[in-house]
């Protein structure tokens, strides 16, 4: 509730979901642990052949569990971290040390919350020498499809393949090298039954992955009693 954010933020949830996934955090720590060591670590592999002083653009850096913020500080690299939602902890604890950036990295946020079926075009990030995209493509589309489905906005029909497709060439177009983690797959799972896997992002033109792991996104208990949510993640160095 204390987060400052445009209305427009406020309406499609992203307030919300930033507050949820921290309490979600909480809940799941252990849970979470292996995944986000994993994000961690392919960060600072990825940062570790750059020179000293680069600048390092991460993009859906949330509530910065996934993102190793000492040790990237440590490598003296000059960060910027991008998302809708920069919760008061996380600017209290970046002021004068880490430039945020609040934006829309898809332009859809607020001609949807106009009414308007067109995106606009986003505001342009600075440039890096290294982006990382963290567990956001596969996010991207999710409270825009759950905004427009409730307000009866008309979509494209191509609009999820849009924007996986536009946040992978704004990647390209701001940094030589990038860093892509986002979940492929989500798996539901009552006990060891698999109940139902389903793709998280569509076609894509992506090349095979660097590596593969599981989140255990949400443990029994979480979003049911009996069923669990893995999503399958994987990681590209572009
Ligand atoms: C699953 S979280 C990533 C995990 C995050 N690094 C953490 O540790 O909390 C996805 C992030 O994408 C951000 N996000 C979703 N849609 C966005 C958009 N259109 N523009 C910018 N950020 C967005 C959310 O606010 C959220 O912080």
């Amino acid at each position: 509730m204390l987060a400052p954010a445009p209305r427009e933020v406020r309406a499609l949830g992203y307030v919300r979901e930033a507050i949820a996934i921290d309490a979600r955090y909480a809940r799941c720590r252990d849970a979470w642990a292996y995944h986000l060591d994993k994000c961690q670590q392919h960060i600072l592999t990825a940062a570790a052949s750059l020179a000293p002083g680069s600048t390092v653009m991460i993009i859906g850096s949330g509530a910065l569990h996934d993102v190793p913020l000492k040790g990237l500080m440590e490598r003296g690299h000059s960060l910027i971290l991008v998302d809708i939602v920069h919760l008061p902890k996380v600017r209290k604890f970046c002021k004068g040390r880490v430039q945020l950036i609040e934006q829309d990295v898809t332009g859809w946020v607020r001609p949807l919350f106009h009414k308007k079926s067109i995106a606009e075009i986003c505001d342009s990030l600075p440039e890096a020498d290294l982006v990382i995209s963290l567990n956001i493509l596969s996010q991207l589309p999710l409270n825009l499809l759950k905004y427009a489905t409730r307000h009866h906005i008309p979509l494209p029909d191509d609009f999820v393949q849009n924007i996986t497709e536009d946040h992978l060439k704004m990647l390209s177009a701001v940094a030589s090298q990038t860093l892509l983690i986002s979940d492929l797959e989500r798996s539901y799972k009552k006990g060891s039954e698999l109940l139902k896997k389903e793709p998280a992002l569509p076609d894509n033109g992506l090349p095979a992955p660097k590596d593969k792991w599981d989140w255990h996104l949400a443990p029994e208990g979480e979003l049911d009693r009996e069923i669990s949510l893995i999503h399958h993640v994987a990681c590209w160095q572009i």
